[in-house]
């Protein structure tokens, strides 16, 4: 049987995550694809850079295009980052020469996942994305194959664990927003622009891709009311402590007559609830269902083994011959959602 071959663009903490169960994991991943799933090539900026992994039998290109374009590689997978430049050449490039995209970059999807996800189809391609959404959750397969017989009525939760990690510290250890957020960058939690975390916006784009899959919309990041977790002062979490509630940076996404509400603030949750509880870098999705009820799905959201389990995930289902579209159903079906802002603040 011949083996899926992946081309890797990318070789920081998610790609060389996917090197190491790739090849750790050969003869489960090939029981399970019913073939095996193997690396033919490679690229990342610094060819001479050591990396934590035998890259030796794999070819190098370095340019990500090149990657995209090599007859000896039938899934790109874009693990570079960043939602303009070489992700999105090589992702488009990647389309037009034929291959089914696995990625983990949530901006990329955010910001061009309709025209991305019209080119994949156009081409007869599927774009999977598992692992740019919560990390190691398996929310996008919830949402698009176990929960797809419900009418989806909201998605709620907590997707940045960098900030999720800053509100606890700061709540646990009595700290201020300053203190913990140079702690959070000495541990390198925070993204190479931290507004991305602190933001809101990393987790608005997570927000918006969920929404677009929950309620069969195109993806609308423009449309989410982000407010970052910045101006939380270590007053604010006491007097909220107080009360019987903790701070998170909440998103929901839910659909109404007045259209589609997004929003991804930081928000009072009781103290003692499961969101309330939630500690660390830990993500947690809450998915309400017409027929389910509601789904609470809780694990991290971040790091190399989580993040590189969600995309080998998304490969072994490629490799299964699965061609579920990207957003849940065709890209032309997707509807433009109507804004609506937020009911209450
Ligand atoms: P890193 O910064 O660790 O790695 C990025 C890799 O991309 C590096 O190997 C870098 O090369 C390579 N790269 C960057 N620009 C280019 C270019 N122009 N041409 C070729 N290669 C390039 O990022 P992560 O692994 O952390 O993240 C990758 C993606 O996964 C991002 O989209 C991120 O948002 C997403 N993600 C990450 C998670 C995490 O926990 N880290 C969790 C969920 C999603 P070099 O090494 O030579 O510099
Ligand atoms: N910066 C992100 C976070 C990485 O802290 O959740 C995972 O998407």
């Amino acid at each position: 049987i011949a083996p899926l071959r992946l081309g890797i663009a990318g070789l920081g903490t998610v790609g060389i995550g996917v090197v190491k169960i790739v090849q750790r994991h050969a003869d489960l991943i090939a029981a399970r694809s019913g073939r095996p799933i193997v690396i033919t090539a490679v690229s990342a900026r610094d060819r001479s850079k050591n990396r934590d992994a035998d890259l030796s039998a794999y070819a190098w290109e370095d340019d990500p295009v090149a990657l995209a374009q090599r007859g000896d590689v039938d899934v790109f997978v874009e693990v570079m980052g960043g939602h303009d430049g070489p992700a999105k050449a090589a992702t488009e490039a990647a389309i037009a020469a034929g291959k089914d995209v696995v990625t983990a970059n949530k901006a990329l999807l955010a910001h061009h996942g309709q025209a991305l996800a019209e080119a994949a189809e156009a081409h007869g391609r599927v774009i999977r994305f598992e692992a740019a959404v919560a990390g190691g959750i398996p929310v996008i397969k919830a949402l698009t194959e176990g929960l797809a017989g419900n009418r989806i009525s909201r998605v709620m939760g907590v997707m940045n664990g960098t900030c999720n990690y800053i509100l606890t510290r700061m709540q646990a250890a009595g700290l201020p927003y300053e203190t913990v957020f140079e702690e959070a960058r000495q541990l390198g939690y925070l993204e190479a622009d931290p507004n991305l975390d602190v933001g809101g916006i990393d987790a608005g784009h997570k927000l918006s891709l969920l929404a677009a899959i929950a309620f069969g919309t195109r993806v609308s990041f423009d449309k989410v009311e982000l407010e970052g977790i910045g101006n939380v002062s270590i007053e604010d979490i006491n007097l909220a402590d107080d009360m019987g509630y903790h701070i998170k940076l909440l998103g929901v996404a839910q659909m109404s007559g007045r259209g589609l509400e997004q929003r991804m603030t930081p928000c009072l949750v009781p103290a003692e609830s499961p969101l309330g509880q939630l500690q660390g870098g830990t993500n947690m999705v809450v998915l309400e269902g017409d027929s389910v009820g509601q789904i609470v799905l809780r694990g991290p959201g971040a790091g190399e083994g989580p993040t590189a389990s969600a995309v080998m995930g998304d490969a072994i289902d490629l490799a299964r011959g699965c061609r579920v579209p990207t957003f849940g159903i065709p890209a032309a079906q997707l509807a433009q959602p109507v804004a609506a802002r937020a009911a209450t603040p």
